[in-house]
C-alpha cells in the first residue's frame, strides 16, 4: 500500500459513529484500526491487532477507557501502552500497541497515518467549516466504494459529467450546457481549484425540496480539490441575471457548501464521506432531509458508473485512455499526488 500518501490526515469516522463504550473497526490504507471514545470524550486509535497473537482488538472489549484483547485478555491504554498481562506481575515493556495521531476535527475524526506521531501536523487540517457551523443544516453520508480511490477523486475533479451521468438530477435534463462550459482550473500548493460558472440553464431537479422554480437560472460550482482526496466546495444558483448578491439579499436562489473526502480502504476500495450543507436559515427538517435523499440517488449514479468503468479497466488494464481538455483538473492533480508520494518516499 504504498502508492498512498501516509503523512496525511484522513477521516476515519464522522464524530456520531464513535459512541462511548463502542468499539469502532476500520481499515484505512490497508491498515487495520480500531476505534473508540473514551469517558473524558477524546478519541483513542491504535492498530486492531494485539501485540502478542495478532487476534484484533475490535473483538475485545473495552473496560472503562482501556481496551482488553477478546482472545487471552492483554489489556491496552488509549495510547497503547499495555497495562495488564493476566497472570503477570507487569507486562514486558515491548507490549505495545500502534497508536495513531487523531484529532476531532469538525465532526470530522481524522487520522494521520504516518509513522511518526510527532509529525502530525494540524496546519494540514481541511477547513470544513460548515460541518460544523449553526448557519448550514446537512445530514451527514457515507457511501462503501469497492473500486479505486483515484477513479472517484477522477470523478470528482471533473463535473461536466454532471450533465450525463446525473441528468435527472444534479444535471439539468436534456440541457447540457454545464458540461459545454469550460471550468477555469487552478493549481495550488496541495491541490486543484476549479471553478466553473453556467449561465442560464434550467435548474436541477436537486434544488426542488429548497427552491422550486423553474426558469432559467445562473449556476456556479466553486471547489478546492485538495491532497490527499478531499473536495470543498461552494455551489449554487439564482434567477438568470440576478447578482448573487442580490439574490443573497432577497432570499431567492440556492446556495450549499459541501465537504466531502475519500479515504482509501484498500488498493481497490474506498470510504466516501460527504455532506453537502445549506443555509440553516432556508428551509426546515424535512429539506434538509430530502436534499439528502436527492443527494444519495446522485451518488449512487456516479457508483454504478464508475463501478463499471472499474470492471473494464480491470479486463484490459493496460489499454490507454484518451486525454481530453476535461481532464486537465484531474491531471493536475494526478501530477501533485505523485510528487507529494515521491517527496515522502526515502530514496
Ligand atoms: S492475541 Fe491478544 S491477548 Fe493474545
Ligand atoms: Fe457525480
Amino acid at each position: 500500500m504504498n502508492a498512498f500518501l501516509r503523512n496525511a490526515w484522513y477521516v476515519a469516522a464522522w464524530s456520531h459513529e464513535l459512541q462511548a463504550g463502542k468499539l469502532l473497526a476500520r481499515k484505512i490504507l490497508g491498515e487495520p484500526l480500531v476505534l473508540w471514545r473514551t469517558a473524558g470524550g477524546a478519541i483513542a486509535a491504535l492498530e486492531d491487532r494485539c501485540v502478542h497473537r495478532h487476534a484484533p482488538l475490535s473483538r475485545g472489549r473495552l473496560e472503562g477507557d482501556a481496551l482488553r484483547c477478546g482472545y487471552h485478555g492483554l489489556k491496552f491504554a488509549p495510547d497503547g501502552r499495555c497495562i495488564e498481562v493476566p497472570g503477570m506481575d507487569s507486562p514486558p515493556p515491548a507490549a505495545c500497541v500502534r497508536r495513531f495521531a487523531v484529532v476531532e476535527h469538525r465532526r470530522w475524526v481524522m487520522v494521520w497515518m504516518g509513522d511518526d506521531v510527532a509529525r502530525a501536523d494540524t496546519g494540514l487540517l481541511p477547513d470544513n467549516f460548515s460541518c460544523e457551523s449553526p448557519e448550514w443544516a446537512y445530514v451527514p453520508g457515507y457511501v462503501h466504494y469497492e473500486t479505486p480511490v483515484e477513479l472517484i477523486a477522477d470523478n470528482l475533479l471533473d463535473f461536466s459529467h454532471l450533465s450525463y451521468v446525473h441528468a435527472a438530477t444534479f444535471g439539468g435534463g436534456a440541457d447540457d450546457t454545464l458540461a459545454r462550459v469550460q471550468p477555469r482550473v487552478e493549481r495550488l500548493t496541495r491541490g486543484v481549484r476549479v471553478r466553473r460558472d453556467i449561465p442560464r440553464v434550467p435548474p436541477p431537479a436537486y434544488y426542488r425540496p429548497l427552491w422550486a422554480y423553474d426558469d432559467p437560472v445562473d449556476r456556479w460550482l466553486h471547489y478546492e480539490f485538495l491532497l490527499p482526496g478531499t473536495l470543498l466546495m461552494h455551489s449554487g444558483a439564482q434567477p438568470a441575471g440576478m447578482a448573487a448578491e442580490d439574490a443573497e439579499r432577497q432570499g431567492t436562489g440556492v446556495r450549499f457548501h459541501s465537504c466531502q473526502t475519500l479515504t482509501p480502504e484498500t488498493a481497490t476500495s474506498t470510504h466516501y464521506f460527504f455532506m453537502e450543507a445549506h443555509r440553516a436559515d432556508r428551509g426546515d427538517a424535512n429539506v434538509t432531509e430530502a436534499l439528502f435523499q436527492g443527494l444519495l440517488t446522485a451518488f449512487e449514479e456516479d457508483r454504478a458508473m464508475i463501478a463499471a468503468q472499474w470492471r473494464n479497466l480491470q479486463r484490459a488494464p493496460d489499454r490507454r485512455m484518451l486525454p481530453l481538455h476535461m481532464d486537465a483538473a484531474l491531471t493536475h492533480y494526478r501530477q501533485l499526488y505523485a510528487a507529494a508520494l515521491r517527496a515522502e518516499t526515502p530514496t
